[in-house]
């Protein structure tokens, strides 16, 4: 009996790991060939004006120390309107949550940011002038997504006067799809809603303190906060499992 029950158990667990292996395999597929299906939204539809942008390898030799920067962190919500130049976004972006490892826990690539059960379900969408994009950490581009400047909406309409000309927002977007149908450890809680909360605000967090040191060790201003969310998930036709979540604002601080 007792025989039967750990036979059935191990081929159960047997099953289990065969299925999590061939959703990783298939997911690990998907992202590779497929990078912009698999992270961007599906609404490329009104983005022809923009282009695709292939950013320069990120440059990992300027900035300070780890010490250094977390002694200057700190919100800074007075931001010039300066521009960033590209090699800037290039490393701001893997540093945010770029690749850092091809082969990360669970077989499948690693990030500078962690995530619950290496599941990746943030979405990094970037807001310029010119319009909005979306991050692909595995090709490190940004994809296209809508010819429009969304950055008054970027912020809570009370303190728009201060953001809307800032150069450079990421808008943090949790993916409940990707968190669901997670590549990395399957666990119960992925499908529970008040975990995938707990989760997809925490794995926000990790990323948004990327980009505080990394702004903070390269002179640049970075603030955190609130976003109009109906109005972006609207503007950037989300899917209800799409979750706005929150925005950083990133530039150069104002001279006083
Ligand atoms: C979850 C969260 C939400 C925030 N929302 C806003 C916001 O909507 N507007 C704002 O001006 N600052 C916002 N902030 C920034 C905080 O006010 C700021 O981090 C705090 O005052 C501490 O300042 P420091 O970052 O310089 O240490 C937010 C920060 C966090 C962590």
């Amino acid at each position: 009996m007792i025989m039967k029950r750990m036979k059935s158990m191990r081929s159960s667990t047997h099953n289990r790991y065969e299925v999590a292996k061939e959703k990783r395999s298939m997911i690990q597929k998907r992202n590779k060939n497929n990078s912009v299906a698999a992270s961007a939204p599906e609404n490329p539809a009104d983005s022809h004006g923009l282009v695709q942008i292939v950013l320069p390898k990120p440059k990992l030799d300027s900035g300070t120390s780890v010490s250094k920067a977390l002694q200057k962190r700190k919100t800074t919500r007075e931001i010039s309107e300066r521009k960033l130049q590209l090699q800037t976004i290039s490393n701001l972006l893997w540093a945010a949550c770029g690749v850092n490892r091809k082969k990360g826990p669970f077989e499948i690539t690693g990030r500078t940011a962690a995530s619950a059960s290496n599941s990746q379900e943030i979405d990094v969408y970037v807001l310029m002038q010119e319009g909005v994009y979306h991050y692909d950490p595995f090709r490190h581009q940004l994809d296209p997504v809508l010819e429009a400047d969304l950055r008054p909406i970027a912020i809570n309409p009370g303190q728009a006067s201060l953001a809307a000309k800032a150069p450079f927002h990421l808008i943090y977007v949790a993916d409940i799809d990707k968190l669901i149908n997670s590549a990395g450890y399957q666990e119960p809680g992925l499908h529970d809603p008040e975990v995938q909360k707990s989760y997809y605000f925490v794995d926000t967090g990790m990323i948004a303190a990327n980009v505080y040191l990394f702004a903070a060790s390269h002179g640049l201003a970075a603030w955190f906060h609130n976003c109009n969310k109906p109005a972006l998930a609207a503007r950037l036709k989300l899917r209800p499992d799409q979750r706005v979540l929150f925005g950083q604002t990133v530039g150069y601080p104002k001279k006083k």
